[in-house]
């Protein structure tokens, strides 16, 4: 499950946490109690600072010190995930925090994965992995932001001893909306939507109101690929009471659900 950043801080507000948003979603994944990888992202701990030294454009020479700022980020979006991960802890629920960007590095284009032993280890003892968004190193001698999403399909792709039954985004909407065909002014939830229907979505342009990086464009390139490997994507709205509960025990909400072809 992504936790989205702009749910879980104000993304107006350098460092600032949406503390009763982060509360619920905490209680409502304690007793839903599944195996679970948490992945959650960066918000206001990591966008500001992050565009402050244009990390993910890479080393810049021309940048004043855009090295101490990837280092800054970094940090940042540690402390953010302290926070979440000693909300778990004070409820005496074992999390563990993997750290992005010792897990994962890239090599100009690809990410290349260390190991993901420490996360399905962690899966077996009964113990949740929390990663987040993060910098990530690049052995050609530079470096760029691995965000949520990312990571998410990189999991999906490269965990062996678990299967991925399903991958959940939780969002500050309540999903993907189309414009209506009768009224253009109006937009309708997309609640059910098989993943080679995707590409023929005629998309409303929600602006803030979506979860992104890169735009629900790039979220969607993310989840198609997701679909690739076969596994459904839910796209709920975390702000709703009760949901990501119902998400993660599987009961019926109004969301969309990404089918996989038969
Ligand atoms: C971004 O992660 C991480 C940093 C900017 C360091 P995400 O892209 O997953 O974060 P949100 O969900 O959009 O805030």
């Amino acid at each position: 499950m992504k936790l989205g950043g702009s749910l879980l801080t104000d993304k107006n507000k350098p460092f600032s946490i949406r503390e009763e948003v982060v509360k619920s979603a905490v209680d409502q994944i304690i007793e839903a109690n599944e195996k679970l990888i948490i992945i959650h992202g960066g918000g206001s701990f990591g966008h500001p600072l992050a565009k402050e030294y244009s990390v993910s454009k890479g080393l810049d020479k021309s940048i004043p010190n855009q090295i101490y700022g990837v280092a800054e980020t970094h940090q940042s979006m540690n402390k953010f995930n302290t926070y979440l991960i000693n909300q778990f802890l004070e409820k005496k629920y074992p999390v563990l925090s993997i750290q992005t960007s010792s897990v994962f590095i890239k090599d100009s284009d690809t990410i290349s994965t260390k190991s993901l032993d420490v996360i399905e280890t962690a899966l077996d003892l009964g113990i949740m992995p929390i990663l987040y968004g993060d910098i990530i190193l690049d052995k050609q001698g530079s470096f760029s932001i691995i965000s949520g999403d990312q990571i998410i399909l990189e999991l999906c792709q490269n965990l062996t001893k678990y299967y991925v039954s399903k991958v959940v985004f939780a969002m500050e909407s309540d999903g993907l909306y189309i414009v209506d065909e009768d009224n253009k002014a109006k937009c309708n939830l997309v609640t059910e939507c098989y993943s080679n229907e995707l590409d023929n979505l005629n998309l409303a342009d929600l602006g803030q109101k979506i979860d992104v990086t890169g735009g629900i464009k790039g979220k969607l390139s993310f989840i198609r690929t997701i679909c690739k490997s076969r596994i459904p994507v839910q796209l709920i709205n975390g702000l709703i009471e009760g949901y990501i509960h119902k998400s993660l025990t599987n009961q019926n909400l109004n969301c969309t659900n990404i089918l996989i072809n038969a």
